[in-house]
């Protein structure tokens, strides 16, 4: 039994102590046929799968704050460089997508907002050497956690290679519009989990550009042009085709927004995203597929052929009819791969609609119909992504659940009255057959440079 059927449970038992039986019957039948469905589910878990297995940890993860992360990064910094002191401090979200997915290279609409989750860049020229030391204090990346190069010049170009952290790095040292580079030294610390698909490599390809800014005292103009510039470290560093969404989220991202971005023309739409009484909850799976890789350039040919066969630019001006009337000129997959996108498209421009009208239920219904066509159509789901959605679905006070960003593992995002949040996350808990960790995620801002 979870915590929140226990405490549910004993406030009964204290209500008939107390000789208000009829009172207590009664709230507990109108609490609605959905909270007793939990409570036998959950009790049916733990009676068969679980064997009376001591419930699950159900905690809700502690995220640093940004202020911890940069006092960390600062001893970090003095031990790897004794007697510097660094002088720069650049920081940058990761976000979660609320709906919109596979469809920024599509040139459709997304929708995501940035995380408190955040990676931090701290460092100052390098005084005594012509060489860029990075540092990483992230303990995912394993023991390989420096790199040393030379700032790249029309001679000699920064290449990719080992670590491949490192190659975030370079990516965007390379694409920096400002050149030559004064040298630098640096140390990184992130809270975004890597590999969650909450866009750690943006994050960090962000923080490290507007470092970079920083450094050099050149920024961005155009905003747009960091996010396309971090976008292009990450293809032609990380190898990675990725959308525009995760760079452009990183860079823009407002508190108490989420973001409508139209990545055909790079516009983006502020929606209000602060009710109090709604909580944007994300549940890691914990798991990571290591398809991935392979799958993204896939999708992403796929979608390019289905385009090709409507004779359009990109499957954004592709209507349903359009796919409809050239159902036989294509293979069932790529039907199947542009039903996705073209639907989601839609789906993205009535959630961002719906939001602004504060309507949780309409925004909710879309989230799930999101998820089904990404599982069904899209094929980026997994069993354990799957699982942490329908298991959500049965709390009382969910609106809406999906996987979200790339696929294939890391994380799903839940909206739900925020009421229900500790019931909910304790349900889950000990339906889920992995380990997930939860995080409540409030709507964050972009990447900022700190004064020290
Ligand atoms: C990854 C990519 C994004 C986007 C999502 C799927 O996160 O980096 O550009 O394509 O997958 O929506």
């Amino acid at each position: 039994m979870t915590a929140g059927s226990v405490f549910t449970f004993r406030a009964y038992k204290f209500r008939i102590n107390d000789f208000s039986l009829v009172a207590a019957v009664y709230e507990f039948v109108a609490s609605g046929f959905c909270k007793v469905r939990q409570l036998l589910s959950t009790l049916v878990g733990n009676l068969t799968k679980q064997k009376f297995r001591v419930p699950k940890m159900n905690a809700i993860a502690d995220c640093p704050t940004e202020n911890e992360l940069i006092s960390k990064a600062k001893s970090g910094f003095q031990e790897l460089f004794p007697g510097e002191n660094p002088s720069i401090i650049a920081s940058a979200p990761g976000r979660v997508n609320l709906i919109g997915e596979h469809t920024d290279y599509n040139d459709g609409f997304v929708l995501p907002m940035a995380l408190p989750m955040t990676t931090v860049v701290i460092g100052n020229k390098a005084a005594v050497t012509d060489k860029c030391t990075v540092y990483t204090l992230s303990d995912a990346v394993g023991s390989n956690r420096q790199i040393i190069f030379t700032t790249p010049s029309i001679e000699s170009e920064l290449k990719p290679g080992e670590p491949k952290w490192g190659n975030y790095v370079k990516g965007v040292v390379a694409n920096f519009p400002f050149k030559p580079l004064p040298a630098f030294n640096a140390v990184i610390i992130s809270s975004v989990p890597l590999g969650g698909g909450l866009s750690s490599s943006a994050s960090l390809e962000v923080a490290m550009y507007t470092f970079l800014e920083s450094l050099t005292c050149v920024r961005a103009t155009d905003l747009k042009q960091k996010a396309l510039a971090c976008q292009k470290a990450e293809h032609d560093y990380a190898g990675m085709p990725c959308g525009i969404m995760d760079q452009f989220i990183s860079t823009m991202a407002e508190q108490g927004k989420a973001l409508l971005i139209d990545c055909e023309s790079m516009q983006g739409i502020y929606v209000p995203l602060s009710d109090p009484n709604v909580v944007v909850l994300i549940t890691n799976s914990n798991i990571r597929h290591e398809l991935t890789g392979s799958e993204y350039p896939t999708r992403k040919r796929q979608c390019m052929e289905a385009a090709a066969i409507m004779k359009k630019k990109s499957l954004r001006s592709a209507s349903m009819e359009d796919l409809n009337t050239n159902k036989d000129a294509m293979s069932d997959v790529v039907f199947k791969r542009a039903r996705h996108v073209i639907g989601e498209i839609e789906r993205t421009q009535q959630a961002a609609k719906a939001l602004q009208q504060s309507n949780y239920v309409e925004f909710g219904k879309l989230m799930v119909q999101s998820h089904n066509s990404l599982q069904n159509d899209y094929e980026v789901s997994c069993a354990e992504l799957d699982e942490l959605v329908a298991a959500a679905l049965e709390c009382e006070g969910v609106l809406g659940s999906r996987m979200t960003g790339g696929g294939f593992g890391g994380c799903t995002v839940t909206l739900l009255y925020a009421k229900y949040v500790q019931d909910v996350v304790n349900y889950i808990t000990n339906k889920y057959s992995g380990n997930a960790t939860f995080y409540i995620a409030t709507a964050s801002s972009g990447a900022h440079e700190i004064k020290i």
